[in-house]
């Protein structure tokens, strides 16, 4: 397998794959990661409690038998356990707090650390949200993006960390990206019934930002699930609890499948309704009433400048080239995935291997999206 089979880099910091451990309080620290996610791209440590009102908090669910990270140092304990991770994995620290100033400190400590502040938007645990932590920053936007701001005015790379389904998720997820944050990590929780795989695409459909997915991944199926509808990178939090090996499994089946296929996270077609945009590099010329028509309105293309955009990338590539498929170009064709003997003999003549012509997929639907008419943020 080639040394660097994944291209994955946010600001200075490269992941070596996309799946990562998430943090779980009381359980996620350097040596859980050591010996559980020793194979993983990105490694989550916490949730730390940085101010007096959430370390008292954490005292009083520890007292009702939930296992919490309890420190009055936080922020010598936070740079002692970046240091303890093995070397490989990127490392993130997922942090609570009441007020902001304990968070621009403890941004510093991690920045110099080259490590990534996640901020905790998501312990739903009634000591937490009383106060004003965790999952009760959903319900007030304005205070979450102005903490964003001034989070980021440090320098440092900044993940938030949100439960779905508790407030307007899109529009949640774009407030977010406008107020600067690297990495969206979402909990794609939906009561009752494991990951909201339909959020996932809509969220992909409305912003850029890198988007990490978790809820009920146990299997590299449930992982596909979520990189093909946009997902940047999965993580696992449970599963690793009842499965230590979880990691390194998913780790190996994604690294075969990018070699395998040159695009992890490739989408669905678009015709099957689960597709997000980036399947529309995938599409027919538009040419018959389909799901396109209402795909490319939502980057502002006619039809016509569709078409016109998709062979604008494929002009000079290899794309450009299928005399013998259903629309002259490979630029039309279907992903590598579904069978065709008459794209394959295009490609074996090419001599384009099938992970090469789904990078150039990629490619092209990096451009379709990069071109649009309307940006990301208009489009739901
Ligand atoms: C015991 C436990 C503790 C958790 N603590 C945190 C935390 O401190 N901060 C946080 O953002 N998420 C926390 N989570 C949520 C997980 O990171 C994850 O989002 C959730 O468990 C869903 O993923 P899973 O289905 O892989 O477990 C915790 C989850 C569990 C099970
Ligand atoms: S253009 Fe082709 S691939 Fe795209 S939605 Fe229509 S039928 Fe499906
Ligand atoms: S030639 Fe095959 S891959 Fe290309 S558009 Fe037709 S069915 Fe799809």
């Amino acid at each position: 397998m080639p040394d660097k089979l994944f291209d994955i880099k946010i600001g200075k910091i490269s992941f070596r794959n996309p799946i990562a451990l998430a943090p779980m309080g009381g359980i996620t620290d350097s040596n859980f990661a050591n010996k559980n996610a020793d194979d993983a791209g990105l490694v989550i440590l916490g949730g730390y409690n940085l101010d007096a009102a959430t370390q008292k908090a954490a005292a009083e669910m520890v007292a009702r038998g939930r296992d919490e990270f309890q420190s009055e140092e936080p922020l010598k304990l936070i740079e002692n356990e970046i240091k303890a991770v093995s070397e490989g994995p990127a490392v993130a620290v997922n942090v609570r707090s009441t007020t902001i100033e304990p968070l621009i400190e403890a941004a510093k400590v991690i920045k110099e650390a080259g490590a990534i502040l996640e901020l905790d938007a998501h312990c739903r645990q009634p000591e937490m949200t009383g106060i004003g932590a965790g999952q009760s920053l959903l319900s007030e936007i304005s205070k979450l993006t102005e903490w964003i701001e001034q989070i980021k005015d440090t320098g440092v790379l900044l993940s938030v960390k949100v439960r779905a389904n508790v407030s307007d998720d899109v529009e949640l997820a774009q407030e977010i990206e406008n107020a600067g944050a690297d990495i969206l990590h979402l909990d794609a929780m939906q009561e009752g019934a494991g990951a909201d795989l339909k959020l996932i695409k809509d969220i992909r459909d409305s912003t850029g930002i890198f988007l990490i997915c978790n809820n009920s991944v146990i299997n590299a199926d449930t992982a596909k699930d979520m990189f093909s509808r946009g997902a940047d990178m999965v993580s696992v939090a449970r599963g690793v609890m009842d499965n230590p090996g979880l990691i390194g499994q998913l780790v190996k089946w994604v690294s075969v499948h990018q070699e395998d296929t040159g695009w992890y996270n490739a989408p669905k077609h678009i015709c099957r309704g689960q597709g997000d945009l980036r399947g529309l590099a995938f599409c027919c010329l538009p040419v018959k009433p389909c799901p396109v028509h209402h795909n490319i309105e939502k980057l502002g293309y006619s039809a016509q400048e569709f078409a016109d955009k998709k062979m604008e990338f494929a002009k000079g590539t290899m794309l450009e080239y299928g005399d013998s498929t259903c629309f002259g170009s490979l630029a039309w064709c279907c992903k590598i995935s579904k069978p065709c003997f008459l794209r394959d003999g295009v490609l074996e003549t090419l001599g384009l291997s099938d992970s090469e012509y789904m990078r150039l997929k990629k490619e092209m639907a990096d451009y379709i999206i990069g071109n649009a008419k309307k940006k990301h943020k208009q489009t739901i």
